[in-house]
């Protein structure tokens, strides 16, 4: 993030202190996260969110949990089984939250298999919680190296939701591609879905580029058919919560509709997204779970019913490229996806 805004850190207690994303733009304020429900909390609230930084935040929401565990002496292998069960579960799209809180459990099962007691336990796990901190910022910054090549000069990218700085440990995905063609000199600028119904592309993509020096206007969602149209799109650039075996892509709900309009419009579509975001044991996206949240998130009528899905699956036939930290992949993606896992 900019020298001033840190998403994401430690306290000096060990606990972790996050950035309210859910204040944001009018207020930059921050919780203070110690406990596993804390965590839980903040994550199913959006507080913090983006598939890598829920991720982050969950593994290091363990370790700081578990460093008040052990204070009490109760710090065991179950309770490490039940904390990473009940953080992975908080959203279930992200494969990312999964993937590292994962990490943190074999960590601690593999510490108590060798060591056969607690103690020692709560300095792996943070090392293990840094480390998934260190790769995302590498892979980050990797991802952007990659995309900003796909962006010729003087391009409008067009992007939706929020897969930034606010995303990730660092650079973001697709945004790290806008950030490094940007401080390549190649003159881009952004156009920022609104990403309905909780704003992330209005209040946190707007927030982070224009903080950052880069050209961003926001459109309500349905303007992006008509800008397409009008010629004013040259790419469209998004994250990623889960990518199958096969490309299928999980994002941000309206990510489809967008990839149709592309292919319309004769627009490339590309995904970023780290290694970290890639599900291997899933053939294709229909087995993608699909996250529904609140019908509080909306606004409507009072009893009116409403559908609110959080994600939606782009197939892999209506992406051209998928930016990783080991390069673009191009289709038709089984193998090279294959390659990069290295199965
Ligand atoms: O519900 P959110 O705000 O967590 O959704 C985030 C997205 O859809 C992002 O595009 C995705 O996580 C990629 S983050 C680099």
């Amino acid at each position: 993030m900019t020298a001033d805004v840190r998403v994401i850190d430690w306290l000096p207690d060990g606990g972790v202190r996050l950035l309210d994303q859910t204040r944001l733009p009018a207020e930059e304020v921050y919780v203070d996260v110690r406990t596993v429900e804390e965590m839980a909390e903040a994550i199913q609230q959006l507080k913090v969110r983006g598939a890598p930084l829920i991720g982050i935040a969950a593994a290091m929401g363990l370790a700081a949990a578990a460093a008040r565990e052990a204070e009490r002496g109760s710090l065991t292998r179950e309770w490490v089984e039940i904390a990473a069960s009940r953080l992975a579960a908080e959203r279930p799209t992200a494969v990312n939250l999964r993937w590292a809180v994962e990490r943190v459990r074999v960590r601690a099962a593999a510490h108590f298999e060798r060591a056969g007691a607690a103690a020692g336990l709560v300095a792996a796990l943070t090392e293990e919680a840094q480390r998934i901190w260190d790769e995302d910022v590498a892979m980050c910054r990797a991802i952007g190296e990659a995309g900003a090549a796909l962006i010729p000069p003087g391009s409008t990218v067009l992007t939706h939701c929020n897969a930034g700085m606010l995303a990730t440990g660092g650079l973001g995905t697709a945004l790290a591609a806008v950030y490094v063609a940007h401080r390549q000199g190649k003159d881009v600028q952004v156009v920022s879905c609104e990403t309905r119904p909780l704003r992330q592309g209005a209040r946190l993509t707007t927030w982070e580029l224009a903080r950052n020096g880069v050209p961003v206007r926001t459109v309500v969602d349905g303007a992006a058919a008509a800008l397409m149209a009008q010629g004013a799109i040259d790419l469209v650039v998004t994250g990623a919560d889960r990518i199958a075996a096969n490309g299928d892509v999980a994002n941000k709900i309206g990510t489809y509709g967008l990839a149709v309009l592309a292919e319309a419009h004769g627009i490339p579509f590309y995904v970023a997204a780290p290694r970290s975001t890639f599900d291997a044991e899933l053939a294709s996206g229909d087995l993608i779970p699909i996250e529904q949240r609140p019908a509080s998130e909306m606004e409507v009528a009072a009893g009116a019913e409403v559908v609110n899905p959080a994600f939606d699956v782009t197939p892999a036939e209506l992406i051209n490229g998928i930016i990783t930290d080991r390069g673009v992949l191009a289709p038709p993606y089984g193998e090279p996806i294959r390659e990069l896992l290295g199965r």
